[in-house]
């Protein structure tokens, strides 16, 4: 099987590694010349960390690397049997992705979204054969992460899900289906918890002090630590993204300390900077 990837940003790149460690060859690609040429070194800082830790031998880091093919166009993305887009958390991006990917892809390819808050069907609304795109919303860091949400809308064909399902478990993740409603399950549920940590930042709490207090109480990382993480743009989307779905109800109120560290540029480990980034968050995952 050949693995499409569009976007090689955090998580394109980490799914990527997915694939491509079960041994699927991947074809990549990104908009950004600098995205594209970074990607092969970037994945193999990935790996060598594992071989570091004893998980996988040079050998095997060698063969992986060997699997993945950075491309520079989508074109060249013409062979691929799931091609999967991680661009950025905006409808008409992701609409315009696959309205230039979908004629050039083989009659029984597979169609997949990561996007973590939009829906699925409008994604798929403007597809000439919508019955062939899933979401399937990978967690980050991707490669450590074991759950994936797979996501069909009213129209996804029963055997495109079946077919991204297997290829996902035999990348060795735990697949749960969701609907396709607005934060799936994990985003969901997750808004409140960073929602009650922006409102102790808000009342004079700090970031670091909360973080490690959610980490000494058994949390694997602390809310701050997670949004540097996951990136506060990212984050700020899917808030944004639920509360509009709920009608602004206030488990998914827009905390003014995200916009204004979005307006900073405070993104996170991707900007160099974040609510708590650089200094060590108390606890994460690590691949
Ligand atoms: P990112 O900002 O790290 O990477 C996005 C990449 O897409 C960039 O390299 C950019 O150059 C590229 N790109 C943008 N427009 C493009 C286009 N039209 N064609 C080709 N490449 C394009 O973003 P990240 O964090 O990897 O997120 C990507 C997607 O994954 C988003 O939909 C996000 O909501 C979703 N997601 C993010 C998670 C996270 O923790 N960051 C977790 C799960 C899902």
């Amino acid at each position: 099987m050949t693995i499409g990837i569009i976007g090689l940003g955090a998580m394109g790149l980490g799914i990527a590694q997915v694939y491509a460690q079960a041994g699927q060859e991947v074809l990549a690609t990104d908009a950004d010349p600098a995205a594209r040429d970074s990607a092969g070194a970037r994945l193999a800082q990935s790996l060598a960390g594992r071989v570091a830790k004893g998980a996988m031998t040079e050998a095997e880091r060698e063969a992986i690397l060997g699997r993945l093919r950075v491309v520079a166009q989508v074109e060249d993305l013409a062979p691929a049997d799931l091609v999967i887009e991680a661009v950025v958390e905006r409808l008409a991006v992701k609409q315009a992705v696959f309205a230039a990917l979908e004629p050039l892809l083989k009659p029984d390819a597979i169609l997949a979204t990561n996007t973590s808050s939009l829906s699925v069907a409008a994604i798929a609304a403007g597809l000439a054969r919508p019955e062939r795109l899933v979401g399937l919303h990978f967690f980050n860091p991707a490669p450590a992460m074991r759950l994936v949400e797979l996501i069909p809308h009213p129209g996804t064909a029963p055997d495109a899900l079946a077919r991204a399902r297997s290829l996902t478990e035999a990348a060795g993740k735990t697949v749960i289906q969701c609907a396709d409603r607005p934060g799936f399950i994990v985003n969901r549920c997750a808004r409140p918890y960073y929602g009650e940590a922006l409102a102790l930042l808000e009342e004079g709490r700090a970031a670091g002090e909360i973080d490690a207090a959610m980490a000494a109480a058994g949390y694997p990382i602390g809310p701050f630590g997670l949004i540097d993480l996951i990136g506060a743009d990212i984050n700020l989307a899917a808030t944004e993204s639920l509360a509009t779905a709920m009608a602004n109800h206030p488990r998914y109120h827009v905390f003014p300390a995200l916009r204004a560290q979005v307006a900073r540029g405070d993104l996170g480990r991707k900007s160099g900077r974040g609510f708590v980034f650089p200094a060590p968050p108390a606890a994460m995952p690590t691949d």
